[in-house]
């Protein structure tokens, strides 16, 4: 998730989009440029690190220029170097451009221009436009064709901002899955991912759809479909506060982070494509097969991990032990060269987890990451790294992450299946896979449903207890449900594995005690009906998230929340979706600092 700016006006451009990158650095940042045209002539600045470095740089000369691009970035292809910072040129140098989102056919386009002639410079997915439109150039004389023919040629998602020194006062832009909004000011004209990029200068804004492209200069702005049809544009006056903005709009982080997940989930699924099927070796894996995986992790991320366990051994029948990272180290665990130790950690900084892939290597075995932060300790020290592609998670409650997490294990698992022959058609898991994220969005853009979690959370904020129960892959869900609520809101709440009830936990149900039941369709359907029962024989208060199928599980509880149905071994992605946005109005209710909980800390980097 990077930061894109673009500016058009009577203003120093290099100072608005300085200004506008700094206001986007909460969308992450490893490195930053800025591509102006300073009396005719394209000049590119960048630099890796936070934005401050570039500027001390630009500070140092005297440039002036009305029109520039700008880009804060949160790597996903290539590491965070100078080099791979935006923008991006062709290879005459006179073409610039920034890009957030990830080009899924870049290889194949790299390979062709490559062949062209065209010689590249970074490792970056995004530098293929900068060439594409170059090519097109060749054969079209407007500038706006040649953008608009390039982009045809992209697949994947894309927030694309263009300057030209053959037209030297226009911006050019396309979007498809990656936000892009205009500023329309005095005179002057703003581009942006996000709108506090530009809000100090202008709360008038046009939104840009999936499939536009345009052209915006100080006076007006022209936005297209791909065939060429203009496009009629609602400008729209925001009344939002920076502070507002930055969460666009959502109260909190926590609530916007959970809001993205469809997005970051499609995103984890097509930043992985490239390995999936298996027909060639993940990065720093070569033939590796793995006789016995041992998943380390914390918090949130174990939780992925329990769920891992389920996909690797169905589906690859890899044997799988899962480990708090804080145990693991000191457990002197049985590892050798044949096992895969999979590290999983957002921040991948994690001084646990760290620890614990630093034994495993001692020992020999091979280390794989699963880690959102490029860069970051974990993946400078592992044998291999897939990434998850949810962006900077701000709030300390982890959402996106996990449920990115998962996309990736699952995607892991097919993949070692494919290698051992177990599976032949990996398609068929992806299509399943890829289903989610419109899942996930049918859930969350349903009013009614989030008015429903609201109600819940209303009723029982002031409770002091809370059990989770789930079973099979959904019982790291009722765990992941409950540490959700205990670190936001401070309620005491345990997950428990709802066949283990009857072997303790029932002793503490009673007519004041929610139990949450994750309780959708799959192999242990009948059982946890059979645990419902119980709760409810014990008075306890029966809240389930079910299906609308489960008609049985709806007339015994006393409160469902309604999920759509899907695949059991994805059900997970979409059930902890309802126990998130629960935390989250709750503590919501009690007033609590829901981004940042007491004592707690987004990475922990100590033991
Ligand atoms: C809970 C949460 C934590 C983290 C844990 C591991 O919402 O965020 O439990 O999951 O501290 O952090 P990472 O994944 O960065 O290693």
């Amino acid at each position: 998730m990077c930061g894109i700016v673009g500016y058009v006006g009577k203003d120093n451009a290099k100072n608005v989009v300085i200004d506008g990158l700094k206001r986007l650095e909460y969308r992450g940042y490893d490195s930053a440029g800025i591509a102006l045209i300073v009396n005719g002539k394209l000049q590119v600045f960048k630099k890796s690190g936070k934005i401050r470095n570039l500027e001390r740089e630009l500070n140092k000369l005297n440039v002036f220029s009305n029109i520039g691009i700008g880009h804060t970035r949160w790597a996903t292809h290539g590491d965070p170097t100078d080099i791979n910072a935006h923008p991006h040129t062709d290879c005459t140098k006179t073409v610039a451009v920034v890009h957030n989102g990830i080009i899924e056919n870049h290889s194949s386009l790299k390979e062709r221009l490559i062949k062209e002639g065209h010689r590249f410079t970074s490792e970056t997915d995004t530098e293929v436009i900068a060439h594409l439109i170059e090519e097109k150039l060749k054969k079209h004389d407007h500038f706006f064709e040649a953008f608009t023919q390039a982009v045809k040629e992209l697949k994947g998602s894309y927030a694309i901002v263009a300057i030209t020194e053959k037209e030297p006062d226009k911006l050019f832009v396309a979007r498809k899955d990656s936000p892009l909004v205009l500023g329309i000011g005095d005179e002057e004209t703003f581009v942006a991912s996000d709108i506090p990029a530009f809000l100090s200068y202008t709360n008038k804004v046009v939104f840009l759809e999936n499939g536009e492209v345009g052209v915006i200069t100080p006076t007006y702005f022209k936005i297209f479909d791909l065939q060429g049809k203009e496009r009629k544009k609602e400008i729209t006056t925001i009344n939002w506060s920076l502070a507002q903005a930055e969460k666009a709009g959502y109260k909190h982080f926590m609530l916007k982070e959970i809001y993205e997940q469809p997005r970051a989930v499609a995103d984890t699924i097509s930043g992985n494509l490239p390995w999936f099927r298996g027909e060639m070796p993940i990065k720093g894996l070569g033939n590796f097969k793995p006789e016995r995986i041992q998943i380390v992790a914390c918090g949130t991320s174990y939780y992925a991990g329990l769920v891992g366990k389920f996909y690797f051994e169905n589906f690859a029948r890899i044997p799988t032990e899962v480990d708090y990272a804080s145990e693991y180290r000191y457990r002197n665990p049985v590892v050798n060269e044949n096992t895969l130790i999979i590290a999983i950690t957002q921040s991948g900084e994690t001084a646990d987890t760290l620890a614990a892939m630093r034994l495993a290597k001692e020992r020999k075995a091979k280390v794989l990451t699963v880690c959102n932060v490029i860069g970051s300790s974990a993946t400078r020290e592992s044998d291999a790294v897939l990434y998850t592609y949810a962006g900077p998670e701000i709030s300390v409650a982890s959402t996106k992450a996990f449920t990115t997490q998962l996309t990736v294990l699952y995607l892991l698992s097919i993949h070692f299946a494919v290698r051992k022959n177990l599976i032949s058609n990996p398609d068929i898991y992806l299509e399943k896979i890829s289903e989610i994220p419109s899942l996930m969005e049918q859930f969350l853009e349903e009013e009614k449903k989030k008015q429903e979690v609201k109600n819940l959370a209303d009723r029982f904020h002031k409770v002091s207890n809370a059990l989770y129960l789930g079973r099979h892959v959904n019982y790291p869900i009722a765990l992941e449900g409950a540490l959700k609520l205990k670190e936001i809101s401070y309620i005491h709440a345990e997950g428990y594995p709802a066949g283990e009830m009857k072997h303790g936990p029932i002793a503490l149900i009673d007519e004041n005690m929610p139990v949450v039941t994750i309780a959708t369709k799959g192999r242990v359907y009948e059982k946890i009906l059979s645990n419902l029962a119980e709760v409810k024989s014990r008075k306890g208060i029966t809240i389930t998230v079910t299906n609308e199928s489960c008609k049985e599980v709806i007339e015994n509880s006393d409160f469902s929340i309604i999920v759509p149905e899907t695949d059991e071994f994805l059900s997970p992605l979409i059930n902890v979706i309802p126990l998130q946005l629960l935390a989250y109005y709750i503590a919501d209710f009690l007033g609590y600092d829901v981004d940042q909980p007491r004592n707690l800390a987004k990475s922990v980097t100590v033991e």
